[in-house]
């Protein structure tokens, strides 16, 4: 059965005792609700996952970084390789957020090598994708997600996908406060689908997690996970506040 996950993606935000203190009161909350592991995942600055590793104790929540670096080790000043991500007990690395893509210019050649790389070190990668407002006005969204996926991911194993979660998250819904439609959403991700049908088969396509980011929040939550393939979300401003937070977990 294909897993229903919800991350939260704390950005540049929270000081490291505010970070453990946040992870700890998820993980409280979390504690006895019947759920699968890490179908709560918390995604947090480098600086903060040995400390929060050390406090999400049940199991339910699950632990990853925001990116990694595209090598492994080396001369590569100010880069956190995903050997150094899984040492500290991490799971998970989001590749290829829509913010590393337009400001730190990360294309899909480099987030290929970046998956590629968090995958060989035992990392499963949470991987991003989505269009910009004028895409999407201009109606070339499927065009770039179709890139990005094929360009991201299509080098890979049926094996490997599935230590690959997608995030569908249209740059023009991200921390914007629009979200975007439940039917704009179940039609992206319906095709997302249909897209890794094609080049996996079915049992790859139809067991893939592929979450929604995007302004998700507790009053739009219910109705965007209600849609048949849309697996979860990947929550920021969302995810720094507990109540808000845990509101969009329940929401599945
Ligand atoms: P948002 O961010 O929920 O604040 O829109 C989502 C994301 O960037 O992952």
């Amino acid at each position: 059965m294909r897993k229903k996950i919800v991350a939260g993606n704390w950005k540049m935000n929270l000081n490291l005792e505010e970070g453990i203190s946040l992870a700890m009161s998820v993980d409280k909350y979390f504690k006895d609700k019947p759920l699968q592991k890490s179908s709560v995942i918390l995604c947090t600055p480098f600086i903060h996952l040995p400390g929060v590793a050390t406090v999400i104790k049940n199991g339910k929540v699950g632990l990853g970084a925001q990116n990694c670096a595209s090598e492994p080790s080396g001369a590569f000043t100010g880069e956190i390789s995903a050997a150094m991500i899984k040492s500290t007990g991490a799971e998970y690395v989001i590749v290829g957020h829509s913010e590393r893509r337009s400001y730190y210019h990360e294309y899909d050649k480099l987030l290929n090598k970046k998956t590629t790389i968090a995958l060989a070190e035992g990392l499963s990668v949470i991987f991003c994708c989505g269009e910009v407002r004028e895409e999407r006005e201009e109606k070339k969204h499927f065009d770039v997600v179709k890139r990005q996926m094929e360009a991201g991911l299509f080098s890979l194993t049926g094996k490997e996908m599935n230590k690959i979660i997608i995030a569908y998250e249209p740059v023009w819904a991200i921390g914007t406060g629009l979200t975007a439609t439940p039917d704009q959403a179940q039609e992206m991700h319906g095709y997302i689908r249909g897209l890794l049908k094609i080049k996996y088969g079915n049992s790859v396509a139809e067991e893939m997690t592929i979450l929604y980011g995007g302004s998700c929040k507790p009053s739009n939550a219910v109705e965007l996970f209600s849609k048949p393939d849309v697996d979860g979300g990947l929550i920021g401003g969302a995810s720094l506040k507990k109540e808000d937070f845990v509101a969009i977990a329940e929401a599945f």
